[in-house]
């Protein structure tokens, strides 16, 4: 609509103005902030935009190759990725504990992404040199990170982002998407030509499947856990409610699987397994404060368990979430 359209331009010639002739440089993450304001950042300045994109091992299924598609095959921006795998893996091994977990990872990521930075900064690879750090910071952020003195003290878990990172790469701060809340960004993410599924996708932790995996993270793990966390999100994408003919996607607010590192004994054809076990996991809220478990159409849950137990070789027993949060978190870690 036109709203939308004066919007966007009124954001290009902001940027424009704010960046001139110089660089700048932006941290891809997949997630709906980073990639809407890649989006808009590249339609105002193009190739003065570099995206860096860290994987670090614990994505989804494909994410990598399909933000990699979207971002650097539709829309022909600049983007390196860093396949930081083998570091995650390798810092994280025998590392049991969430918190200390959680910290590993966000300082990996933010070494990672400042030794690609760095590179820019100094004008390798064909570029003058970035003077900009971009971040998709909305302004619920900008309100948090105001009110983070009170906050911090009930914080239950430690959300990474990259904070002082401007600071520490001695770049200015681009954020062009500080006055919008969520539902505007994704709007302006659809009008930039970014698909939907990618733009009303659900949460995903900064740390990924690193709490998704109980205890221990292994490689292993994480290749049993996308798979079926991916049959779980195809089915829930597939079927349809009835009375309001919205997938069981869109009325869950977040849904995915976890892994169990634990075995249990199970039957196949003649013979005796003794596999993982993976617990699903998908709930309804408004602000991820308090969360229902989502009362999933039992065929829905017949026809996942089913599919993972027969196509991921390793897995032998599917459980569902029961419980609420209050007490019990969103996410297993
Ligand atoms: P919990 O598990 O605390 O999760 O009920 C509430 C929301 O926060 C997300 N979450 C995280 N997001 N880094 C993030 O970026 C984290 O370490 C992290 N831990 C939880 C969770 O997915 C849910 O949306």
């Amino acid at each position: 609509d036109w709203v939308m359209k004066d919007h966007i331009a009124e954001a290009v010639e902001a940027i424009r103005r704010q960046v001139g002739d110089e660089e700048v440089i932006l941290g891809l993450s997949g997630g709906v902030d980073s990639s809407v304001a890649a989006a808009l950042i590249h339609r105002a300045i193009g190739d003065q935009l570099t995206c860096v994109f860290v994987d670090h091992g614990l994505l989804r299924l494909n994410e990598g190759d399909m933000v990699m598609e979207m971002f650097a095959g539709k829309l022909h921006a600049r983007v390196i990725r860093v396949d930081a795998s083998e570091l995650f893996m390798r810092e994280l091994s025998g590392v049991t504990d969430p918190e200390a977990k959680r910290k590993i990872i966000g300082k990996l990521f933010v070494d990672v992404f400042k030794a690609e930075a760095d590179k820019l900064k100094a004008g390798e690879g064909g570029h003058k040199g970035a003077t900009f750090l971009a971040q998709g910071t909305i302004y619920p952020d900008v309100i948090e990170s105001g009110g983070a003195k009170t906050k911090k003290a009930t914080t239950i878990k430690s959300h990474h982002n990259v904070g002082g990172l401007p600071e520490q790469l001695g770049l200015k701060l681009l954020e062009p998407l500080r006055d919008l809340f969520k539902d505007e960004v994704r709007e302006l993410g659809v009008a930039l030509g970014l698909p939907p599924e990618m733009v009303y996708r659900h949460p995903f932790p900064g740390p990924g499947l690193g709490v998704r995996i109980l205890g221990d993270v292994k490689r292993e793990y994480a290749d049993l856990l996308r798979r079926a966390d991916a049959i779980f999100i195809e089915e829930l994408r597939q079927w349809k409610d009835d009375a309001t003919g919205k997938s069981w996607y869109d009325l869950t607010s977040q849904a995915f699987a976890v892994f169990l590192p634990v075995k249990s004994v199970g039957v196949m054809g003649d013979g005796r397994t003794y596999d993982y076990v993976v617990a699903l996991r998908a709930v309804q809220t408004s602000d991820f404060m308090t969360a229902d478990w989502a009362e999933l159409p039992y065929g829905l849950l017949k026809k996942v368990s089913g599919r993972i137990i027969n196509e991921v070789r390793g897995i032998n027993r599917v459980t569902y979430d029961v419980s609420s949060k209050p007490p019990a978190t969103i996410e297993w870690e």
